[in-house]
């Protein structure tokens, strides 16, 4: 269907941030390699994707009506709208519904002769396969995860009436995978451990976009060959037919590549997250502390990390989504000077290049592992949900470029944390001899990053490969 000369990819992204941001830096890096980019996505989702955008006149957007459905929240078009995640299923089936209008786009390009190389959606939104088969467009599936964690999922899934009968922390051994740590029934994602349920409507939403993925034309991945280089046969071995997995991270380093140097070493932008961090001299002193965009922390767990830092006597900054909670009594006077906390999005990308920071309390979802690897900070790893225990595990036991909080108690698949367990945790990164090794291997792992997207480089090189399959295809 794209005829040689095609210079156009369509691409959608999931309605949530952590899955939207890096299909936006992909756009990016596709637009550096001079391809027109069309984004898919719905009205008040648009504005804020215009805006990370700008400065990119070969991107363009195009914005197709949410539905409204029964059981979710009116004016909901982004997960972090939702009033919880038990909603996040009916989003998933609403986002179905924008089915009709995304072929209309497909058709009109291709009516006026425009066809796109490809379309690349987000694996959430499964659907668009039929679609482009429909149309004759290539699909490609973009997975805002690692390749390790993908890979025992797929095969934990397929396993999962042997992992059933174990009990929580019975060792799992996968067939066909070699893996860099113990794993555990308590590291898997919850819908995964679910999977021999057919009955769980999470689980089974799961298998089919599963399905999807390996009828797809390809799976992109924001990964580094380095990083998961062991696992990539295996992942490509459980989810394809013979199609490839293409390693293309991280992603949002291309945008960066013009002023890497800048963004490593100083602030760019003026804010008064990155002002306080200007204050503070020690290069490598503050632990940045923040959760993602998802996991849902009770106030009685932010008041343990909030002791837990104070504890620690290391200076901190720290992002808070909850807008309720406040920090418990006493602990505001002693944290005075040391601490900052910031109860509105930063830019995480500067704040983990600053050179202040020197450790990342983090739940380990995969955007922050990698923009933390990226800029060569370590991680304090926390994790909470979805495959979060298993980039922990990555990164701490499998990259050594991490230490772990020590689990207090695991409520289901939630991991509570103490305290004593968050100050020795902080103190134990910042300050003791595992912690230096950590950051030795998180600043090694970040060189190699930054050159995986240069010329020549692991990723570019992979990208450029892509395209060029793309327009014989
Ligand atoms: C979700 C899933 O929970 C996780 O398991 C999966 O790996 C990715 O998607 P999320 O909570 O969104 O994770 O966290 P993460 O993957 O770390 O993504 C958050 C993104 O938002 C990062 O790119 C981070 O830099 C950005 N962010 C977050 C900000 O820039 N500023 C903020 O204030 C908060």
């Amino acid at each position: 269907m794209p005829s040689p000369s095609s210079s156009h990819v369509v691409i959608f992204p999931f309605m949530a941030q952590g899955h939207t941001l890096p299909l936006l830096d992909l756009s990016k890096a596709l637009s550096h390699q001079q391809i027109k980019v069309t984004i898919i996505t719905t009205p008040s989702n648009a504005d804020s994707i215009a805006k990370y955008v700008t400065n990119h006149p070969d991107i363009n957007l195009h914005e197709i009506p949410f539905p409204t459905i029964d059981g979710l929240p009116k004016g909901c078009e982004n997960t972090s709208q939702l009033p919880s995640m038990e909603f996040l299923l009916p989003f998933l089936q609403a986002a179905k519904e924008l089915r009709e209008p995304f072929e209309q786009v497909l058709e009109t390009m291709i009516k006026s002769n425009t066809p796109p190389l490809c379309v690349i959606s987000d694996f959430f939104l499964g659907w668009s396969l039929a679609s482009c088969q429909e149309l004759g467009v290539p699909r490609l599936a973009f997975h805002g995860m690692g390749v390790l964690s993908m890979a025992i999922s797929k095969s934990s899934w397929v396993h999962a009436p042997q992992i059933d009968s174990l009990s929580m922390f019975d060792p799992i051994d996968l067939p066909g995978m070699r893996l860099p740590f113990t794993l555990t029934k308590a590291d898997l994602p919850a819908e995964t451990v679910n999977s021999s349920n057919h009955n769980d409507p999470m689980s089974k939403f799961i298998g089919e976009v599963g399905e999807d993925d390996a009828k797809s034309w390809g799976i992109i991945v924001n990964s580094f060959k380095e990083l998961e280089e062991n696992h990539i046969p295996s992942f490509e071995s459980f989810y394809m037919n013979g199609a490839k997995a293409w390693c293309l991270g991280p992603l949002f380093l291309y945008d960066d590549m013009e002023d890497l140097e800048k963004s490593i070493n100083q602030s760019q932008i003026s804010s008064m997250s990155t002002q306080w961090l200007d204050e503070q001299i020690t290069p490598d002193s503050v632990i940045y502390v923040s959760f993602g965009t998802q996991a849902a922390v009770s106030d009685s767990q932010l008041d343990e990390v909030a002791f837990g830092l104070e504890e620690s006597g290391f200076p901190f900054l720290w992002v808070v989504r909850s807008k309720s909670w406040s920090l418990p009594r006493g602990v505001e006077e002693k944290i005075k000077g040391r601490g900052l906390i910031v109860k509105e999005w930063v830019d995480q990308r500067q704040i983990l290049s600053h050179r202040a920071t020197g450790g990342f309390l983090s739940h380990c979802g995969w955007n922050s592992v990698l923009e933390s690897v990226a800029a060569g900070v370590p991680i304090l790893a926390w994790p909470m949900m979805a495959e979060q225990s298993l980039n922990a595990k990555l990164i701490v036991d499998g990259l050594g470029a991490g230490t772990s909080v020590k689990k207090v108690q695991n409520q289901g698949y939630q991991v509570l944390v103490s305290r004593q367990a968050v100050s020795e945790g902080v103190k134990e990164l910042m300050g003791g001899q595992k912690g230096r090794n950590a950051r030795e291997r998180a600043e090694a792992l970040g060189r190699v990053a930054r050159r995986a997207v240069q010329k020549g480089g692991s990723s570019y090189d992979t990208l450029s490969k892509l395209i060029d399959q793309l327009r014989r295809c």
